[in-house]
């Protein structure tokens, strides 16, 4: 499935997004002299080679692209070595943590693939109450690994998210209410200049790169750890619950009701609405920062008649992989995201209506999954920040992230599904300014959520020029701009 899938996307180029093939032999050249200046705790990797799909793999295999070659660094200063050659020779390259990303060249490229798995410790400091963590990692292995302190990270919410790109865009976790975006944690970056300089990037050793590496993602260089601030963390409780055509309704309202009405910061939901297999249906996501959730707040989606429940009092990382994670795994894919200022009953149902909508029309086109997730936060989840961050360029209004997923089999429709996710984001914009929500039109699209020809100047908003300045001084050839991303 992988391997067939990055032979299609080889053989059609880059309908989806990305630049055209330029040919591997001057890049493989350049592996070459990669592989001749790293050292022994480093690797690369040839076509062919198990570790070279291992690294150039991704959730989505529209995020997958041939790359000349894979290089494991295991070291910071092999990453400022690779900088070195793939800036002085130009050559088109990607970094890539857990591989998450819905953007085709985001983290994929057809030159240098910079695969970070070998970023892998993660380090407790009790006294200080952080944890030190790998780029290389995804979420599930930082839990299991602070679990035995009783203590956690505000992290991802499902199995197998990295944890490098989730941080450097932004961050939404289960623990979000309480302690705001990952962002909001960190205490310090490792990063990589592009200049081959290893830098520890605190608020006080460079507050303005420190703040815009805060949403800036992969434009400043490659980050090689974290630093987090943990929490304690106990049992916590929830878990999924599948529902299906006939209640729709139902789940619309309750999850309308629990935005507008649940302030406790412990409790969070995620509403699926779904189209899967031509029919109609939620997973619903319930959490709880403790063993037991007071009366109350999860009762209407407990009465509701379900499919399946797998809800309990559990670890959390036994929660984060409850949630459906993989059905549409290793298919194509993307995000997008329709920033609003409440979830209303009216704009629930319109995110019901479009899962129906797109749904039942895609079906025709490959589509295979069509997703709503419906994501309520608190009002308050912004102003848990001690220090200020590039994204979001305002904290002013909480904006909420609401995030589009679709997924479909042959790419040659990637088009249709990139304009079906466009106009369905607009529609949703449309029935929250009907409403009279304010701002929706310039309310900044979410990183990690965003497709990716959704302009620069609306995610980044009035950061731009401070980013833009904070680039020139630390990357002033534009090395980092060989890599794809969300580009400033
Ligand atoms: C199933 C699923 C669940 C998700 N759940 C959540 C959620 O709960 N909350 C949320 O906020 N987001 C969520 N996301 C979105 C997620 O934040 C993004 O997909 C993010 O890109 C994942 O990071 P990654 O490291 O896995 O991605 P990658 O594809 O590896 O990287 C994404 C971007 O980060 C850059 N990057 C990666 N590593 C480095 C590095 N070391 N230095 C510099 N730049 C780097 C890459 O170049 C690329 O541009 C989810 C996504 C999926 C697919
Ligand atoms: C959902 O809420 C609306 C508005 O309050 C109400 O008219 C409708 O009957 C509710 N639907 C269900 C299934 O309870
Ligand atoms: C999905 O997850 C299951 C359980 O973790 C795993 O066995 C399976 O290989 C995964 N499938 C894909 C396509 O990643
Ligand atoms: C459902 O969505 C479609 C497509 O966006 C839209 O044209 C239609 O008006 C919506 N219907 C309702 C009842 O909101």
């Amino acid at each position: 499935m992988l391997v067939l899938a990055v032979a299609t996307s080889f053989l059609l180029g880059s309908a989806y997004g990305r630049p055209s093939n330029r040919g591997l032999l001057p890049y493989l050249d350049v592996c070459h002299q990669i592989a001749g200046a790293i050292s022994d705790a480093s690797d690369v990797y040839f076509p062919g080679q198990l570790l070279y799909l291992k690294g150039v793999d991704h959730w989505m295999s529209s995020s997958d692209q041939n790359s000349a070659c894979v290089v494991e660094p295991g070291i910071a200063e092999d990453v400022g070595v690779i900088l070195g050659i793939v800036g002085s020779t130009q050559t088109p390259f990607a970094v890539r943590g857990g591989g998450h990303t819905g953007n085709a060249g985001y983290s994929s490229t057809e030159g240098v693939h910079i695969s970070m798995f070998r970023f892998s410790e993660v380090t407790y400091d009790e006294n200080a109450q952080t944890a030190t963590i790998g780029t290389g990692l995804v979420w599930d292995d930082v839990y299991t690994a602070l679990a035995p302190h009783n203590v956690n990270v505000v992290g991802g919410r499902v199995t197998g998210v990295g944890v490098a790109g989730f941080t450097l865009g932004g961050g939404f976790s289960w623990l979000t209410n309480q302690h705001g975006l990952t962002i909001d944690t960190l205490t310090s970056f490792e990063l990589v200049k592009p200049d081959g300089e290893v830098a520890t990037v605190t608020q006080s050793s460079d507050s303005d790169l420190f703040w815009a590496m805060k949403g800036g993602l992969n434009n400043y260089g490659i980050v090689t750890s974290f630093m987090l601030k943990t929490f304690p963390q106990g049992q916590v409780w929830g878990g999924l619950i599948t529902y299906t055509a006939n209640v729709l309704d139902d789940v619309a309202n309750a999850t309308a009701k629990f935005s507008a009405e649940v302030t406790d910061p412990k409790a969070a939901i995620i509403t699926s609405a779904n189209f899967l297999l031509a029919e109609p249906g939620v997973s619903q996501l319930l959490f709880y920062d403790g063993p037991t959730p007071p009366d109350g707040i999860f009762d209407d989606f407990l009465a509701i008649p379900h499919f399946t429940k797998d809800v309990s009092t559990r670890s959390f990382v036994s929660l984060v992989q409850a949630a459906p994670s993989n059905a549409t795994a290793g298919q194509r894919g993307a995000f997008n995201t329709a920033p609003v200022q409440t979830l209303s009953a009216g704009v629930v149902k319109a995110m019901f209506n479009e899962s129906l909508f797109w749904g039942s029309r895609l079906q025709f086109d490959t589509g295979s999954f069509i997703s709503y997730d419906i994501e309520p936060f608190l009002p308050s989840h912004l102003s848990h920040n001690n220090s200020p961050s590039a994204w979001p360029p305002t904290r002013d209004v909480a904006y909420l992230p609401e995030c589009l997923y679709f997924a479909w089999i042959s790419p040659l429709h990637d088009d249709t599904f990139h304009d079906a996710m466009t106009q369905s984001v607009e529609q949703i914009q449309r029935v929250a300014i009907a409403e009279g929500q304010q701002g929706i039109d310039t309310a900044p699209p979410y990183t990690n959520y965003a497709l990716f020809d959704v302009p620069v100047e609306l995610i980044y908003g009035d950061s731009l020029p401070l980013m833009r300045s904070v680039k020139a001084r630390v990357d002033p050839d534009n090395v980092m701009g060989l890599a794809g991303g969300i580009k400033i």
